[in-house]
């Protein structure tokens, strides 16, 4: 991944001081984390803050008179105002919390199952995550919608020019990733928003794997819809975020209806909400959304640039590395990509590599990554995959090359 800045010194090893786990032991060996793709490791500074909320102002939000409902209150609210000023969206109502990536995407699918009609058609990317194919899938069952599919090449980029064949006047909507979770492809996404724009679709863009290495510009990028999880960024499970433009947000129906997103409730008719709470029924997640908050502060005290440029040097030094393995082949070698490496070795199953580098103490992921096409398109069962953080180091991928060279002499 390109950055702005090379000549940054990063503190790795005052950084990991930050997160309590990476201190821990795993088989007896210390653990070298590097499954930061599925789920990123917690600051102290995020772990602190959800202790304060319970210990200290647990409360229900947005229903209270008392002192400590109040202090909850602010807390969340002022969280949503991060987020907002991280993403740099125009107002506070257009950032809605759920449960997650997942979710969003879901809400986002629902709300179009009353605009969309037989025939509109519907654009996905070859590197979707199940989470941005399966909900269109079910939206075309509901409104005999059409899904297409932008194809992808051997390296693990978009046919750019397929997808300009794909674009019509049909086209209603299009998903995209930010960035691929199984490959770590950096996809255009300035590109395909202004084409889809340019046929009056709506672009959603699943940033779930983005946001903890670069800061996306809602408005810059004149996205409609951008997603993202917290627990990617340093924060906790279980919270996320919707971005959506207010005039979209305001076509698109509630998702779920219950406390909190009404305005009036009467047994001939319920008026609902203003954003953002319209699609926020329920009890939110309200420590959680406090710590995504914690979360984006410290990502921003560590900077973007500092992290990209970082990053990428982990990313070229394991590249570099695992390739001396022989037999050992990266599946995603765009030059546009973020510290993903997925692998396999010829003749092992990446399940079994998997569970020997655990033994050794490494944590990577294997299988195929919710990402099911990916692996049918490079006609494979899956990959190991090393993602890196920027609490990482190349001792520990000095690790994880050595893990690799003994599974594969244990396995062949
Ligand atoms: N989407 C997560 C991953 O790629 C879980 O591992």
């Amino acid at each position: 991944m390109k950055s702005t800045n090379q000549h940054i010194t990063f503190k790795v090893d005052k950084i990991r001081k930050d997160f309590p786990i990476l201190s821990r032991k795993v088989n007896g060996k210390p653990l070298v984390y590097f499954d930061n793709a599925a789920t990123s490791q917690t600051p102290q500074v995020v772990i602190d803050a959800i202790v304060n909320y319970y210990s200290n102002y647990n409360a229900n939000i947005h229903r209270g008179v008392h002192t400590l409902s109040q202090e909850a209150t602010d807390a969340y609210e002022q969280a949503r105002q991060k987020i907002q000023k991280h993403f740099n969206a125009q107002h506070s109502h257009e950032i809605i919390f759920t449960s997650g990536t997942t979710h969003a995407i879901n809400l986002v699918a629902n709300g179009f199952s009353s605009l969309l009609k037989k025939d509109d058609e519907i654009i996905v990317s070859a590197l979707e995550h199940h989470s941005n194919i399966v909900p269109w899938q079910m939206l075309c069952e509901q409104t005999g919608a059409i899904l297409k599919v932008i194809p992808m090449n051997q390296e693990g980029e978009l046919i750019i020019s397929a997808y300009d064949k794909l674009l019509s006047e049909n086209t209603k909507l299009v998903f995209v990733n930010h960035i691929s979770n199984a490959l770590g492809t950096i996809n255009p996404i300035e590109e395909i928003i202004k084409k889809a724009h340019d046929v009056n679709a709506a672009v959603l863009v699943d940033g779930a794997q983005a946001c903890p290495h670069l800061k996306p510009d809602v408005q810059a990028l004149d996205v409609d819809f951008y997603v993202a999880s917290a627990h990617k960024m340093c924060g906790p499970t279980g919270i996320g975020m919707l971005y959506g433009k207010s005039t979209w947000l305001n076509k698109l129906p509630p998702y779920q209806g219950g406390g909190e997103m009404i305005e009036e409730v009467t047994f001939e008719k319920t008026t609902y909400a203003d954003l953002p709470y319209k699609f926020e029924a329920g009890t939110p997640n309200i420590c959680g959304g406090i710590a995504f908050g914690v979360a984006i502060d410290y990502l921003n005290s560590i900077g973007f640039d500092a992290i990209a440029s970082y990053e990428n040097e982990l990313l070229n030094y394991a590249t570099q590395n695992l390739l001396e393995i022989e037999g050992l082949k990266i599946y995603g070698t765009s030059p546009n990509k973020t510290s993903v490496i997925s692998f396999n070795i010829e003749g092992i199953h990446p399940y079994d590599i998997g569970t020997i580098v655990d033994k050794l103490g490494i944590a990577v992921r294997t299988g195929h990554h919710c990402a099911q096409p990916i692996m049918d398109f490079y006609e494979i069962p899956g990959t190991v995959r090393a993602s890196f953080s920027f609490y990482n180091t190349k001792e520990e991928i000095d690790a994880l090359v050595y893990a690799v060279k003994k599974a594969k002499t244990m396995l062949l």
